[in-house]
């Protein structure tokens, strides 16, 4: 135990602006009660595997083994495709590809795991089997830090929660619709629309009680709508205990029309809870509010292991170029925790 507090107190007496410095590093040899506890106090450790890269089956029980350990016993590997609004290929049960979505010459943006969802996954984990030859850092994102960052703007997203948007295409009415949110009927498994409105306001998963919106879109797609909240209380670890404080869990810029990848129209998108479109200046304010509240920059080596509370921190990655291979796995997921807020107010 008093390893853990020394590595701990280490990592807040080192400098600020060393970033790769933020995350904790195990070997993996030392066992993961180290890293769990130090996943628990710090919200992110690296897990070094010595240049071995772990089996699927191994990566799992590492990733597993280690939120365990940071206090959530029962919690097991989350589904990604049957949740999610993208589908991803999958390099075995539950372990996925993180190369689908941006190109290698532009950075993925910073965003929690599937965030954009009313029931977020815990934490998420990262496996590199092979690193890029230039950049593909990896990134984390303190959520607290943007949420102090925003100022009154966090009180807007608490207040009026988030909408996201995705874009899917129609078997018959725009056939040609290639972007990974793929076709409605195949998303909700029927050629019926009546039967698939049904599903979308049945879906709490993705938008809590009054679950989603299936609607008519542009071109012959089809738009998926639903709120969420954009709040979330969580518990930080100091020097004085440990203490509730909000966390602005988003994935905004990796979901915005602004950031479209491709051609044609836009398959994500995201607005304010009430409809209305982040203006310039708002836009302006969070992309300078994320890009201060970057908290690591690593480029993980063969075998590496990074284990986040998803909660806690966002990731992204830097553009790079080279053949870069890495996993990831996502832990079962919760709504976000708005009680203690409102608590706050009472
Ligand atoms: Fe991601």
């Amino acid at each position: 135990m008093a390893y853990i507090f020394l590595r701990f107190w280490l990592m807040l007496m080192c400098p600020v602006g060393v970033l790769s410095s933020s995350v904790p590093v195990v070997k993996r040899s030392e066992g993961l009660d180290v890293a769990g506890s130090l996943l628990r106090s710090v919200g992110a450790v690296l897990i070094k595997g010595g240049g071995q890269i772990p089996t699927a089956k191994e990566f799992e029980t590492l990733a597993v083994s280690t939120w365990q350990a940071a206090g959530f016993p029962g919690l097991e590997l989350g589904n990604y495709n049957k949740f999610g609004t993208v589908k991803r290929s999958m390099v075995s049960e539950g372990i996925y590809d993180v190369a689908a979505g941006a190109p290698a010459h532009l950075p993925v943006s910073p965003h929690s795991e599937q965030a954009y969802l009313h029931q977020v996954p815990r934490f998420c984990s990262f496996v590199c089997m092979r690193p890029a030859e230039v950049g593909g850092e990896l990134q984390l994102f303190d959520n607290v830090m943007l949420g102090t960052a925003l100022g009154n703007l966090t009180d807007k997203f608490a207040k009026l929660g988030l909408t996201y948007f995705r874009v899917m295409g129609d078997q018959i009415h725009s056939a040609n619709w290639s972007y990974a949110t793929g076709m409605w009927q195949d998303r909700f498994g029927t050629p019926s629309w009546a039967e698939a409105k049904r599903l979308a306001r049945a879906d709490a998963m993705m938008g809590g009680s009054s679950g989603a919106e299936l609607g008519p879109g542009p071109e012959g797609t089809v738009v998926l709508n639903w709120t969420v909240p954009a709040v979330t209380w969580i518990n930080t670890t100091s020097s004085s205990g440990v203490k509730p404080v909000r966390a602005v869990l988003q994935s905004i810029l990796d979901s915005h029309k602004s950031v479209n990848y491709g051609t044609g129209i836009p398959a994500l998108h995201s607005t304010w809870g009430d409809g209305t479109e982040f203006d310039d200046l708002e836009l302006e304010a969070l992309r300078a509010a994320v890009a201060q509240s970057q908290w690591a920059s690593l480029k993980l080596e063969e075998g590496d292991v990074v284990v986040v509370d998803n909660w806690h921190y966002a990731h992204g990655r830097s553009p790079y170029e080279g053949q870069r291979k890495h996993a990831a796995l996502i832990s079962d997921r919760f709504p976000r925790n708005v009680k203690s807020a409102q608590e706050a107010c009472v």
